[in-house]
């Protein structure tokens, strides 16, 4: 990296590469050596000067491990992949002190005093020859600034799978054992020849039917400010229509969006007194979905389906699983302090799982929010997501963001704001003021998720108070929701015909491949969870 940033600060016009035309003075293939450079005058100086200590470097690959055809533990992945930076920065060195020697020799073709006597045509033959040396040397420089950026970034995914191994070993110790993870030898060594653990990650195809298992859970549906006395939330999870209403004593009841008489949408009706009645022929059903009214015939007992159907914290929630209900429904609220500014429902033509893995990532921010909230941003060298423990929250460097996957569907983060609308600071907590978001991403089909998103701010109370508020945070919402859905909506039919929506993982993407992980365990019905506490 030292070495590529001398190359920008030299600043020369054009570099080059061609070492066999280069004179014995030069580089050594194998035991790279500097004899002469230039001085402030333009002379020689010898090889004690500052610039001796740059390219006086050894070459590494005499140390690289023999690891060809080899299984490697993560450690041992590691080691090479620091080996790999290490030959990318003696390769960059090289290729700047080559530039260094063709610039000098351009210098020495030019300086009258300096060179015997040569024609004029002589000389251009020669300046020619130079200049096509430092073309091509200036692509060498290229080529390496190419080689280095992937070397650091395999080592960063690197680091990310040690990271990830550590923590395993320390708190998933009798995980079943068929739970596919990254970070098996095996994975490693692929890592290592630049391939990816591809069976581990395969997300691709037309989405399969949901699997049973990821319908046991609490999944909240509405905001309860959304559901009135008279009012009705339809909504579809998991490829059923459903509905819910406020029975008599207030309390919301789930019940199958279709009458049990000719299958009209209930939606369509109205609620009296606690029943949702179906604007067809005037069915009536209570929350527990038993018709309680059929006008112009012999009531006759009559149920649809329904489901457990419970409020807290300003959301109502439902079980679509066929196990019993666990005994807590998790809490989704802000941290203390934080007050709820909006609360907006979205119906999305996507699939939750891809808005999840959108949702999850920040690196993309400032190549896709670049209208909106990463207006301005500048791309970073390398941007990590940190996991302090082994879990499914984080914190992403360099950015002041915390962020946290909380099964099945939820994603809540924090954003330190140090000034209206800039990002700075290094973490939430060096930030004075901040912004809560919370994502629900409820299932609603294949081809269609339900978002609830909720923001809370921990200043400008007053903003609560501001008519018509709730409009512009819609629109702003929508605005950066926009911005990814086109591409989304691009993967999900790439997806569709067969493409791996993970094909490629890198170590941005680490809480996204964590989520892919949980889920892919919970679908094979895996004993214990990877990155949840032992149950
Ligand atoms: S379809 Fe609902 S009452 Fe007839
Ligand atoms: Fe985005």
């Amino acid at each position: 990296m030292t070495a590529i940033a001398t190359a920008a600060a030299l600043s020369l016009p054009i570099s080059l590469y061609r070492p066999a035309k280069i004179n014995a003075k030069k580089s050594v293939r194998g035991g790279f050596r500097v004899f002469a450079l230039f001085g402030e005058e333009g002379g020689l100086v010898d090889k004690k000067s500052a610039w001796s200590m740059l390219f006086d470097v050894e070459d590494p690959r005499s140390k690289v491990p023999q690891c060809k055809g080899k299984f490697l533990d993560v450690n041992q992945a590691l080691e090479v992949a620091r080996y790999d930076i290490q030959y990318c920065d003696w390769r960059a060195r090289q290729d700047v002190l080559t530039i260094m020697l063709l610039h000098e020799k351009v210098v020495e073709v030019l300086n009258p005093l300096a060179r015997d006597y040569k024609s004029i045509g002589t000389m251009k033959k020669e300046l020619a020859e130079l200049q096509e040396d430092l073309a091509q040397a200036h692509r060498q420089v290229h080529i390496s600034e190419a080689r280095v950026a992937t070397a650091l970034d395999k080592l960063a995914y690197m680091e990310a799978l040690v990271n990830d191994r550590l923590l395993q070993d320390r708190h998933t110790s009798g995980t079943d054992q068929t739970c596919a993870s990254p970070s098996t030898s095996k994975q490693s060594l692929d890592i290592v020849k630049g391939k990816l653990p591809r069976k581990s990650l395969n997300v691709s195809g037309p989405v399969q039917p949901y699997n049973t298992r990821l319908k046991n859970f609490w999944f909240p549906v509405a905001f309860s400010t959304d559901l009135k006395d008279d009012t009705m939330v339809p909504f579809d999870c998991f490829e059923e229509p459903w509905v819910i209403f406020r029975g008599k004593d207030g309390i919301p009841g789930c019940v199958q969006n279709t009458c049990a008489h000719r299958a009209c949408p209930l939606h369509l009706g109205s609620v009296n007194e606690g029943r949702i009645q179906c604007p067809y022929h005037g069915w009536e059903y209570s929350t527990d979905g038993k018709c309680e009214k059929m006008p112009s015939t012999q009531l006759r007992n009559v149920k649809i389906k329904s489901l457990p159907c419970f409020e807290q914290e300003g959301m109502i929630w439902i079980w679509p699983g066929d196990e019993p209900p666990t005994a807590t429904i998790p809490c989704l609220l802000p941290p203390s302090g934080f007050e709820i500014h909006a609360e907006i429902v979205m119906e999305l033509p996507i699939e939750h799982g891809l808005l999840l893995d959108n949702l999850l990532d920040l690196a993309h921010a400032p190549f896709t929010h670049t209208s909106t909230f990463a207006k301005g941003w500048s791309v970073p060298s390398l941007v990590k997501f940190l996991t302090p423990a082994s879990g499914l929250q984080g914190y992403w460097d360099p950015y002041p963001i915390d962020m946290e996957f909380r099964p099945p569907c939820m994603v809540l983060s924090t954003i330190g704001i140090s000034k209206p609308g800039k990002l700075e600071g290094q973490n939430t907590r060096q930030c004075a003021t901040h912004l809560h978001q919370l994502h629900v991403c409820l299932p609603s089909s294949r081809k269609k998720t339900r978002l609830l998103y909720r923001m809370s701010l921990d200043f400008a109370s007053v903003l609560k108070h501001v008519p018509f508020m709730q409009y512009l945070w819609r629109h702003f919402a929508e605005q950066v929701l926009n911005e990814d859905l086109r591409l989304v909506l691009g993967q999900q039919e790439r997806m569709n015909n067969g493409a791996n929506v993970w094909n490629l993982p890198v170590g941005y993407d680490k809480l996204g491949v964590r989520y892919r992980l949980w889920r892919d365990a919970l679908e094979r019905g895996a004993k214990q969870l990877p990155f949840m506490e032992p149950m």
